[in-house]
């Protein structure tokens, strides 16, 4: 690997300068992205490995970040399942045939690798592409934060639907998590096998969990997929919003890096993990509408705060807005890649 910045920081080893990639770095922020959008349905440049390795180029070629991330969605395994997805401008996605009951959940399949071979495809065409020069990041959504789309039918603000189906059906919620489990172990040893160099598992809205409650319904199927990962020099990244709570209980299922939301002092998060896990994050996303200055600033103070920690690699506490400036996001990459004068 050419640039080996993002590999060697989320295995905690000491890097010259701290690597940058930013979650939804391919997207519609990038004028570029929208020439390929307007042509295309979101699910239809998921489903094309070669328009899905446009995409994930972008990023690489535009901004000069250190990692790629794959183009496509968390919700690809909810679909290969059985669920009826969509995606529509301004709705955002959308399953038409929500999980409400036992006989929903015996509908959906666990068996599903075919339905899904269009991403390991996607991994080869664009690992051709990447030619060693930085590293290709895998994903998957997580058990708790796939089951809240296929229980609302698409997004939520409260997420009632799934609290309730949580509190008053526990035996079908875990029946639901332990299918979606399945699936996503077998879903990231795919990707492994066809070629990514790590992976991160988003539990996006863990956040709207109680302590007790991420526990049951999320926290102990990411440790049954963590551990069954065929992971052999794949680092492995553990993202929630929610993770400057979950933090803890988050490395107790072992990943190589915990991906830490904008509340948090990272370096006390850092600190507080057993050795030998990284931290990534944790820059407001909202910072990226401000002014340069401001931008410049707020990654100085990160940076100045974790001097001195192996295992620290940049990112946002979540993803880009779509309406964030490009020049501001590869400005900030500009500030990380001058940092100290490594400009590397
Ligand atoms: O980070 C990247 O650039 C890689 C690609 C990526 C996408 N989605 C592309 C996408 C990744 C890693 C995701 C993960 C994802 N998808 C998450 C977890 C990360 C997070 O943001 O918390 C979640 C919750 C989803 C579900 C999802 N997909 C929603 C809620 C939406 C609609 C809202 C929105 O931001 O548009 C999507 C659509 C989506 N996923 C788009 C992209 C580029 C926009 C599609 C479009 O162009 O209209």
């Amino acid at each position: 690997m050419k640039n080996s910045l993002f590999l060697d920081a989320a295995l905690s080893k000491a890097t010259v300068r701290p690597p940058v990639w930013m979650m939804r770095q391919a997207g519609r922020f990038m004028p570029e992205y929208w020439e390929i959008k307007n042509k295309y349905s979101f699910l239809e440049m998921c489903k094309t490995p070669e328009i899905a390795a446009d995409v994930t180029m972008l990023p690489i070629d535009l901004l000069g970040v250190d990692a790629a991330i794959l183009f496509s969605d968390i919700l690809v395994t909810g679909e290969a399942m059985g669920g009826d997805l969509s995606f529509t401008q301004g709705v955002g996605p959308k399953f038409a045939n929500p999980v409400k009951n036992q006989k929903d959940i015996d509908n959906l399949q666990t068996d599903v690798l075919d339905r899904l071979q269009y991403v390991a495809d996607a991994i080869k065409v664009i690992q051709q592409r990447l030619n060693g020069n930085v590293p290709l990041i895998g994903f998957a959504g997580a058990p708790f934060t796939v089951m809240s789309y296929l229980v609302e039918g698409g997004s939520s603000k409260d997420f009632k639907l799934t609290k309730l189906f949580i509190h008053n059906h526990p035996q079908l919620a875990h029946q639901l998590l332990q299918k979606i489990a399945l699936v996503t172990i077998d879903y990231l040893n795919m990707q492994i096998a066809a070629g990514v160099n790590a992976v991160q598992l988003f539990d996006s809205w863990a956040l709207s969990l109680s302590w007790d409650d991420y526990k049951e319904f999320s926290h102990k199927y990411n440790v049954e997929i963590i551990a069954k990962l065929n992971r052999k020099d794949v680092p492995v990244i553990s993202f929630c919003k929610g993770s400057s709570v979950f933090a803890p209980l988050m490395a107790e299922a072992k990943p190589d890096v915990v991906s830490i939301d904008w509340n948090a002092d990272l370096r006390n998060i850092k600190q507080s993990l057993p050795k030998g896990i990284a931290v990534q994050g944790n820059l407001d996303p909202h910072i990226l509408y401000a002014d340069k200055s401001v931008i410049k600033d707020r990654i100085h103070r990160l940076f100045k705060r974790m001097e001195g920690e192996n295992g620290f690699i940049f990112n946002l506490g979540h993803g880009i807005m779509p309406d964030i400036p490009f020049d501001h996001v590869k400005y900030a990459v500009e500030v990380v890649k001058d940092w100290r004068g490594a400009s590397s």
